[in-house]
């Protein structure tokens, strides 16, 4: 090994690629995830924190044309995927990425669980998609799955005005509550009850966010330190 080799090596062991913190919040529509994301947004803040906040589909071309088909009826869900990862990969490459390598805390309404969840319910294999996703798209650091009922869900989709979309059919959401549950295995996720009143899920948001970040800072000292010993 020449000493050119030598100082690439030590330079990637000392140098973390990414110092940010990444979370993904989950769930099924009318999960109340969109509120409580803003109210952590400013916890965080008001604690020292960069924080972005972001969602998906994006505002993007892509994201765009498929918030229009629910409106308008379905795309099959090859296409929805196709589309997804297209959108998905502008976000990361445009925001995602370039925020986690500045150190901000990144909180994401909705990310790849999400095609997993949906477009698993539609017929594709969850599996696959999750293949496809992490072949470019960081892993969150914490994933926080909101769980409610179907039932109640879409009482609050009705109670906010809205019809449900193409998107929020019963049978379909069953599939997707069930698919995000089964999520829970993953040691990097945690449940929020979102059946509770806005203030205890609130507050449940933030003190699993505020504990993952705290062991996550442990972490990286000891990195550091082993990388120097
Ligand atoms: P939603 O969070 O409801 O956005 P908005 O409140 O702006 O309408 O997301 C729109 C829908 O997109 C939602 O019903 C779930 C669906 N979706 C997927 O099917 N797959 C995905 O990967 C993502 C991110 C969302």
């Amino acid at each position: 090994m020449g000493p050119h080799t030598m100082t690439a090596t030590t330079r990637l062991a000392s140098t973390p690629t990414s110092t940010g913190f990444l979370i993904a919040v989950e769930g099924i529509d009318g999960a109340g995830k969109s509120t409580q994301i803003r109210a952590l947004a400013d916890v965080l803040r008001a604690l020292g924190h960069e924080v972005v906040v972001s969602r998906e589909p994006t505002y993007g071309q892509h994201g765009k044309q498929l918030r229009d088909s629910a409106a308008s009826g379905r795309l099959t869900a090859a296409e929805e995927h196709r589309l997804l990862l297209l959108d998905r990969r502008e976000h990361v490459d445009t925001l995602i990425r370039p925020a986690l390598e500045r150190g901000a805390v990144v909180v994401l309404d909705r990310y790849y669980f999400s095609s997993m969840a949906y477009q698993g319910a539609a017929g594709l294999d969850s599996d696959v998609i999750r293949r496809d996703n992490e072949a470019f798209a960081p892993r969150p650091d914490l994933l926080v799955i909101f769980d409610l009922p179907v039932e109640e869900g879409l009482k609050r989709i009705a109670a906010r005005g809205e019809r449900p979309n193409a998107f929020e059919a019963t049978d379909t959401l069953e599939r997707c509550r069930a698919s995000f549950l089964a999520m829970l295995d993953l040691p990097f996720a945690r449940r929020v009850d979102a059946t509770q009143d806005a203030d205890r899920v609130g507050s449940a948001l933030v003190s699993t966010v505020l504990s993952e970040l705290k062991n996550a800072k442990h972490l990286a000292t000891n990195r550091r330190g082993s990388a120097f010993s």
